[in-house]
């Protein structure tokens, strides 16, 4: 279970791909929202700690370990542009088990583009990483997180109360799960949540 080297990949509209130095200002063009990060770890971005990521942390393009993580570019393919991302970490190679997550510059939003990013990264979990078991911890009061998790068909396995002191504030938090049998039975004839946006 592990993955090299993200090879870009794309789906309808999209194209999934390592983030390179010349994503910067498109990055920072949503990475510096308040709006975007109320419910994300990291607070509002600026230029310089978004360029000194992609050289450190965003450069990773490999998952190996218990904890690597790797951030995979959205790309839209009409415009070229980069609109956002999706994280994928290996939580425990022992369990197989990973966790995803995901920004989406709003300018973006509300077309179904970060469902169809976050589920051609299902794809890549569960397909060429092997990975069995996806997780998305997300904040009680992030209603679009919650119906992204279920229309990727992810079930809600936990409600934590006031489990983490979060910006000052002690917030809940939903822990949704999908396994990779569960991802593979909505790619079964008549499915719910058909796939037929993947391309490898
Ligand atoms: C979470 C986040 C990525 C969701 O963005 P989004 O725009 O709601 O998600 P999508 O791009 O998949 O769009 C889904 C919406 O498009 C609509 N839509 C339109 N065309 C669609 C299509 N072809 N397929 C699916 N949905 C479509 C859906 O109905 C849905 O709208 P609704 O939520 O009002 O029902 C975004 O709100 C975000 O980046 N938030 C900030 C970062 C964050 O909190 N990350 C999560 C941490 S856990």
């Amino acid at each position: 279970m592990h993955l090299e080297q993200i090879r870009p990949f794309s789906t309808d509209r999209l194209r999934l791909r390592g983030l390179t130095p010349q994503d910067q200002e498109a990055l920072y063009a949503y990475r510096l929202l308040a709006s975007v990060c109320l419910f994300v770890p990291f607070e509002p971005m600026t230029r310089a700690e978004i360029a000194e990521r992609l050289v450190t942390r965003w450069a990773n393009q490999s998952l190996k370990h218990d904890g690597d993580g790797v951030l995979i570019g959205i790309e839209e393919i009409a415009s070229g542009a980069l609109i956002g991302d999706i994280s994928l970490q290996i939580t425990s190679l022992h369990d197989g088990n990973g966790e995803i997550g995901w920004v989406l510059n709003p300018a973006f939003g509300g077309k179904g583009l970060a469902t169809e990013a976050a589920h051609s990264v299902l794809h890549l979990a569960f397909g060429e990483m092997g990975i069995r078991r996806v997780i998305a911890r997300v904040d009680t009061r992030n209603t679009a997180s919650i119906r992204l998790c279920e229309t990727l068909g992810m079930r809600q396995e936990a409600h934590l109360v006031e489990n983490e002191l979060f910006k000052g504030v002690y917030t809940d938090e939903l822990n949704f799960a999908i396994l990779d049998r569960e991802f593979a039975r909505t790619h079964e004839p008549n499915p719910i949540n058909s796939c037929g946006s993947h391309s490898g």
